[in-house]
């Protein structure tokens, strides 16, 4: 058994990030890492604390170091890339600790960053255990810009803060969205995860955690004079962390780091840190777009409760009901969205306020609201289970839980039959308000293992899912494709009736939020400014409606929304072909160009077409951004639509103004868009037939 200092490292398979494990006299466990010879994360400190033990933190001593190399490509159920290389190599650090007690450090270097974790293998004195803490430390190296928010243990819909490190101040921020209901306070400077920085010599770094199974999310304690960030589990109602049992393996902590802000973008690092599909047979798994009954109760002209404020658990009092006579998930209105949704190639139809319980849903912290298998009278399920199908349409339940999961665990499987009885093969769930079983919260261990249990449980019913205010993902869409998308940030629902989300925003989430897996952030509203509903009000999406359409592309979800009105639709065919077109599913993405809270320029290529789209979106800087397509095949011309803003649109003074061009290219050209502030541009690329070719005029820059 080694003794005294200890070091060893890896590279990555491309030789520019480094780990190296070292050991110090005291026998703690350290890391650091370097990326082309510059330090990212100064040496740091590793551990846990065990209940009743000694801290996992010193004291302990090498047994063995393991390396390997693995090469590999796997192909997801559906995705960003047809294929998905994973090329690392790996250190595993097995201590032993003067306890006794076994660990091992798994290290795994990748291209664009690094994971590593903790396992406590099966070992006689150590079968079932409680984490009090985990000392996971990441010193980085300066006073790096930061863009984050803060770490309630309730909810990520916060817009980003962007700061230097010693000016992250969380407890503050918090403070001032009162427009999150679930709040919980904050005592310390926490911020969550996915964390994105760039720093004063050119790297973009970002924090996150892969395969969050089991255990609480992770948060980070910012140390405001050291730039030191420590990791902070999130507790359980009496405070511990964890509940486990050996062998026992933490989610990893991963590191992205990169020169280039797009290789963060385009990295899959944290997908292969998740275990593979735990679904052999995924063909039922079924990228869609879908419209809903949706919009309309955002913007307040229609309501999810039947009939106003009153307890709804009574069929008496059910069969008394006055209506409030603006009920959304009526018979006749959701035929209306059939009816749409058959007319434009739309998959879905998600439904919400269908079942009886919005009356009392949301803000008395009570358990028994939800059945999720009542409909409102109004309602017809068998009826609209017909017309559906007459129409080729799919409906999507919607399953608020209001928090209350004691409720939603003891009836889902009831639910889910009543699901497949009528004919709905993907459900929205939803966890507003604080969770029951209460001084639980939604980022703890308790509700985490709720996710993937309810993840696994529609696995076997083949029923699809996309969730509302979970856990920050992780990349568990591998090991579930049903699970295919998640809201867990702040989605563009915010800004039917608050201050909203800033013009950067959308430049933000690909490199925190989606990091983690596919957003459901409910795109392509056309009607910008809530005033057409609401005479005076100031509520608006802070955008331009072409960047509305851009985010179909620069926000990548195999469940996509066709978010607003049809009429916002119907009334402006002509950019609503670019939804019409635009896939959910892709052979190939590339992110051409991206600076976070600046711009994004993303290209993508629709699976087994020879058709690509690109979106490119900006914050409230109005700018130029030159396209270079030389992604596309050398021996082809291309027919370009080009959804661009008008020269005169803006996302306060002119937002619905937008043109529409057709022009040739080749792989040789570089087309110029300006993108208005807070504006945007969707391009559709596809081959030029002979015709086209001879009618359409090759693209020229104008100087
Ligand atoms: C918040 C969700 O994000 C939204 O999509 C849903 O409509 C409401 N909760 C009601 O469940």
């Amino acid at each position: 058994m080694a003794t005294g200092t200890f070091a060893q490292s890896i590279q990555s398979p491309n030789g520019r990030h480094t780990v190296a494990f070292q050991l110090t006299p005291a026998g703690e466990p350290t890391y650091q890492l370097t990326i082309d010879g510059k330090p990212v994360v100064k040496p740091g400190k590793l551990g846990l604390s065990i209940q009743n033990l000694p801290a996992l933190t010193r004291d302990f001593k090498i047994e063995k170091t393991d390396t390997s190399t693995s090469s590999t490509v796997w192909k997801p159920a559906y995705g960003e890339v047809r294929e998905i290389k994973d090329h690392h190599r790996e250190l595993a650090v097995h201590l032993r600790h003067v306890s006794n007690v076994s660990l091992i450090l798994r290290f795994r270097v990748f291209n664009d960053g690094l994971g590593f974790r903790y396992e406590i293998p099966a070992q006689p004195n150590l079968t079932y255990f409680i984490v009090t803490d985990e000392h996971t430390e990441f010193r980085l190296n300066g006073n790096h810009k930061a863009f984050w928010i803060p770490g309630d243990y309730d909810t990520n819909k916060y817009p980003y803060s962007t700061t230097l490190l010693s000016e992250v101040d969380a407890l503050t921020v918090s403070n001032r969205h009162t427009e999150i209901g679930t709040r919980s306070p904050i005592g310390k400077n926490y911020v969550q995860t996915p964390l994105m920085m760039h720093s004063g010599d050119g790297l973009y770094i970002n924090i996150h955690e892969a395969a969050l199974v089991d255990y609480s999310a992770m948060q980070l304690q910012v140390d405001q004079q050291n730039f030191t960030l420590t990791s902070h589990l999130v507790p359980d109602a009496v405070g511990n962390k964890a509940y486990v049992r050996t062998p026992f393996k933490t989610p990893w902590r991963t590191i992205l780091v990169s020169n280039k802000a797009v290789d963060l973008l385009n990295s899959k690092t944290i997908l292969n840190l998740n275990e593979p599909s735990k679904i052999t047979d995924t063909n039922w798994i079924k990228p869609q777009k879908f419209v809903g009954v949706w919009w309309e109760m955002h913007i307040g002209t229609a309501t999810w409760d039947y009939a106003g404020t009153q307890d709804m658990y009574s069929p008496e009092i059910l069969s008394n009901l006055k209506p409030t006579g603006k009920h959304g998930a009526t018979t006749a209105n959701t035929k209306r969205y059939i009816d749409f949704a058959a007319r434009h190639g739309f998959d879905g139809v998600l439904i919400e306020g269908w079942n009886t319980g919005w009356e009392d849903w949301f803000g008395k912290w009570k358990e028994d609201v939800f059945d999720f298998v009542t409909p409102y009278p109004d309602f017809d399920v068998a009826e609209l289970k017909r017309y559906a199908a007459s129409k080729d349409v799919k409906l999507i339940m919607h399953h608020e839980t209001s928090g209350s999961v004691t409720n939603y665990e003891r009836r889902m499987q009831d639910a889910y039959r009543f699901m497949k009885e009528n004919g709905y093969e993907t459900v929205k769930t939803g966890y507003v308000g604080r969770i029951i079983p209460r001084g639980e919260h939604h980022d703890g261990q308790w509700m985490v293992n709720h996710y993937n249990r309810v993840a696994q449980a529609l696995a076997d019913q083949k029923i699809m899912l996309d969730a509302h205010e979970p856990v920050p993902p992780t990349g568990l869409h591998r090991t579930y494709p049903n699970w295919m998308a998640s809201e867990a940030a702040r989605g563009n629902e915010f800004n039917a009736w608050s201050v909203g989300n800033p013009p950067e925003h959308e430049t933000i989430l690909p490199f925190t939020r989606l990091l983690g897996g596919p957003m459901d952030y409910t795109p392509g509203i056309f009607e910008i400014k809530m005033s057409a509903y609401k005479p005076g009000t100031a509520f608006q999406v802070h955008t331009t409606l072409a960047k509305q359409l851009a985010l179909y592309v620069t926000m990548y979800s195999p469940l996509q929304m066709v978010a607003d009105l049809p009429e916002n639709y119907e009334s402006r065919p002509d950019a609503f072909q670019f939804i019409k077109d635009v896939p959910v599913d892709w052979d190939d993405s590339r992110v051409l160009a991206a600076e976070p809270g600046d711009y994004i320029i993303t290209a993508r290529k629709g699976k087994g077409e020879n058709t690509w789209y690109v979106g490119a979106v900006t914050d409230e800087e109005k700018r130029a951004v030159p396209i270079n397509f030389d992604f596309l095949n050398p021996r082809q011309d291309y027919l370009v639509t080009l959804y661009a803003d008008a020269l005169d649109a803006h996302w306060k003074d002119n937002p619905m103004n937008y043109t529409i061009q057709q022009f040739l290219v080749t792989h040789n050209s570089i087309v110029k868009v300006i993108l208005a502030a807070g504006g945007g541009a969707a391009l559709k690329i596809k081959p030029a037939t002979e015709e086209e070719k001879k009618r359409v005029k090759r693209y020229r820059e104008r100087r």
